[in-house]
C-alpha cells in the first residue's frame, strides 16, 4: 500500500497544508471529536519534550484516541537503525523489526529524533526518520528531526491570528540567536521553508555566512519564492533586518561547517550575544509580532520584555501545536480501515 506521512510539509501541496489549517482552525473551536475513535498512536521520543509529548497525547485522546509514549533507550529497547549490521553493540533490535510491529498495534507512529551533532553529513540524511518511514506499514509523523513540520503549522496558524490570513508579502525575519549550546537547525530549516511558502519576503539573520542553513533548506526556499512570489534576504546586519518588519521569529541554531568541532565555534556564537531580541530591535519594526517555538531561555535569545510585551506570540503557537497536529493525525487516518 502506498502509504502516506507526514515528514516535511515541502511533501504537501499548498492546498493540503491550507486545508490542515482549516481543520486546525474547526478544532480550535471545537476541541473534541471522533476522527481517532478506536485508533492509537505510538510517540517515539529519542529526545526530550515538554509541548510535542503533551500536545500529542491530549490530541489523540481528545480525537477518541490513545496515544503510547516509548523513549527507546530508557523505557524501550535500543533500536539500530543500519542495515547489515551485525548488532554487537547496544541496540537490542532493529527498525525493521519495531516498525513492523508497533504497525500491527497502532495506527499512526510520531518520531523525535534530533540530529547526534557530530557529523552533518550524516546527520543531515535524517536516518532515523527516514527508517521509520521505510518500515513502517502506517504513516510516520515528524515531531522533529532535522524539521520541525508539526511547528510550521502552528506557526502559520499563529501568524493568520495576529495578522491575517493571507501572509503574502508581510516581511518575516528569521533571526538567530545566542545560545550557550549549539542547538538543531531544526526548527530555522523549518521556518526558511514555511515562510517563503506562504509568500512572505524573509529576511534570514544570522552572525555569518557560517551560519547559513543547509542548502537543501536555502534551495527549497528558493524554489518557494520563485512558486509563491516571496523573496529571500540574507543579512547579518540586526538594524536594517528588523526595519519594517511584521513579523520576528527566532532560533538559535548551531553553524553547520563546525559541526562536531563545537569548542571552535564558541568563541563565534560568544561574540553575537547581541542578537538577543530586545525591546530597541523590536522597536524598529512594523509593529511586529514576535514568536519562537519555545522553549525559550529569557534574557539569552529574547529578553522579559519581549517576552512578556503584547507583541509575543509564542504561547498563541504553542497551543496551535494542539490543533495542527490533531488536524495531520486526522487526515492520515481519513480513508484507512
Ligand atoms: N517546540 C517544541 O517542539 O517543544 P518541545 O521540545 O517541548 O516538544
Amino acid at each position: 500500500m502506498n502509504i502516506r506521512h507526514f515528514l516535511n510539509t515541502q511533501d504537501f501541496s499548498r492546498s493540503e497544508l491550507d486545508g490542515l489549517l482549516e481543520q486546525a482552525h474547526r478544532f480550535k473551536q471545537s476541541r473534541f471529536g471522533d476522527q481517532l475513535r478506536g485508533r492509537s498512536i505510538a510517540l517515539m521520543f529519542f529526545n526530550p519534550s515538554m509541548r510535542t509529548r503533551t500536545s500529542f497525547e491530549l490530541g489523540a485522546h481528545q480525537l477518541g484516541g490513545k496515544a503510547i509514549v516509548l523513549a527507546p533507550g530508557k523505557d524501550a529497547w535500543p533500536i539500530e537503525f543500519e542495515l547489515g549490521k551485525v548488532m554487537d553493540g547496544e541496540a537490542e533490535e532493529h527498525i525493521a523489526e519495531v516498525a513492523r510491529v508497533l504497525g500491527r498495534y497502532v495506527d499512526l507512529i510520531g518520531v523525535r529524533a534530533f540530529p547526534k551533532f557530530q557529523d552533518w553529513s550524516v546527520d543531515r540524511e535524517d536516518r532515523v526518520l527516514r527508517a521509520f518511514a521505510a518500515h513502517s506499514p502506517v504513516p510516520v509523523i515528524n515531531m522533529e528531526t532535522i524539521t520541525h513540520p508539526c511547528q510550521e503549522l502552528a506557526h502559520i496558524m499563529a501568524l493568520q491570528q495576529h495578522k491575517g490570513a493571507e501572509l503574502k508579502g508581510r516581511k518575516y525575519v528569521l533571526t538567530w540567536t545566542y545560545h550557550p549550546k549549539p542547538l538543531n537547525t531544526a526548527v530555522a530549516n523549518s521556518a526558511l521553508q514555511i515562510a517563503t511558502r506562504y509568500g512572505m519576503d524573509v529576511t534570514l539573520l544570522c552572525p555569518s555566512e557560517e551560519y547559513l542553513l543547509d542548502s537543501r533548506y536555502m534551495e527549497f526556499a528558493r524554489q518557494n519564492v520563485a512558486e509563491s512570489g516571496g523573496s529571500l534576504t540574507i543579512s547579518h546586519d540586526p538594524q536594517s533586518a528588523y526595519r519594517n518588519a511584521d513579523v520576528v521569529y527566532a532560533k538559535s541554531w548551531g553553524a553547520i561547517p563546525y559541526f562536531g568541532r563545537w569548542d571552535q565555534e564558541k568563541p563565534l556564537r560568544d561574540a553575537h550575544k547581541h542578537f538577543v531580541v530586545d525591546e530597541a530591535k523590536m522597536a524598529l519594526t512594523n509593529n511586529a509580532v514576535f514568536s519562537h517555538c519555545l522553549p525559550l531561555r529569557r534574557n539569552v535569545k529574547a529578553t522579559d520584555a519581549v517576552m512578556d510585551s503584547a507583541a509575543c506570540i509564542a504561547i498563541d503557537e504553542a497551543e496551535n501545536r494542539l490543533h495542527v497536529q490533531k488536524a495531520i493525525m486526522a487526515a492520515l487516518m481519513r480513508g484507512r480501515d
